[in-house]
């Protein structure tokens, strides 16, 4: 309540960028967890950023989840956009087909009236099957133009909500919790200290493409990912936020 009183949305924004690491914030007033309105406006506000900082001719990587969900429905068309191609940041994650990164790529580009390449790898491979899919060369040329992105969007996840929506097995949940794990972003889980503590057996983007993407654009918000957020973005670092108030103050107020 004490930083309620003390910090205007500009503020909160600056202060966050500050202590997570960002290069920007962007905070929308409300609450997630509580309203789905809020979730479209964080939507609509990534809507709007990457319209700003669109170029011709480029690759967009996008997540999934619900939240990037709202992002494609808030999308609306641009000249940038028209020759943009979206494709999913990673390959299957386990999550139902309206969540998958590969719909929402789809419905982004459809939004956005630009084009759209999907990656058909399923979340439980072996490690053989896994190394006989990157040999083949659709899946290189693929992986190439993902790997090419200079915007990637994803959503971060509170650890356990996502093992479980993703029908995670036993062991893996008692490793998560085992592992301290309260955060997830693209099939990666991540402990309090940013330490990683497992990832998805799918194929994608990882954390090293994404240090060399040029912008790194997460939206997640709701108090409920406060501590999800403050263990995602120092590790992924360098980018963009966008979040919403709850969530905002929520981990300002565990500094
Ligand atoms: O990968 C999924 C995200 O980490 C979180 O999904 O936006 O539905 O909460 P969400």
């Amino acid at each position: 309540p004490l930083i309620k009183d003390l910090f205007g949305l500009t503020d909160l924004e600056n202060h966050l960028a500050t202590h997570l690491r960002l290069k920007r914030v962007i905070v929308v007033p409300g609450d997630s967890d509580r309203s789905d309105w809020v979730k479209k406006e964080m939507g609509r506000a990534v809507a709007r950023l990457l319209k700003a900082i669109s170029r011709s001719n480029q690759v967009v990587a996008v997540a999934g989840g619900t939240t990037l969900a709202a992002v494609a429905e808030m999308m609306t068309a641009s000249s940038s956009l028209k020759t943009t191609t979206f494709v999913p940041a990673r390959g299957g994650l386990g999550e139902v087909v309206e969540l998958e990164a590969n719909t929402i790529a789809s419905l982004m580009a459809t939004k956005a009236g630009g084009n759209y390449r999907l990656l058909h790898v399923p979340d439980q491979l072996s490690d053989a099957a896994r190394e006989t899919l990157m040999k083949e060369p659709r899946i290189q040329e693929m992986m190439e133009l993902v790997r090419s992105a200079c915007i990637v969007v994803h959503g971060i996840g509170d650890a356990k909500a996502m093992a479980e929506r993703r029908k995670s097995s036993p062991e893996l949940l008692a490793h998560l919790e085992q592992e301290g794990a309260v955060g997830e972003a693209f099939g990666y889980y991540f402990a309090r200290d940013g330490r990683i503590v497992h990832y998805g057996r799918s194929i994608g983007l990882t954390l090293e493409d994404l240090a060399r993407a040029h912008n790194v654009i997460a939206v997640a918000g709701g108090s409920g990912k406060a501590e999800s957020i403050a263990a995602v973005c120092p590790v992924v670092g360098g980018g963009t936020l966008i979040t919403d108030e709850s969530a905002a103050r929520a981990i300002l107020s565990d500094v």
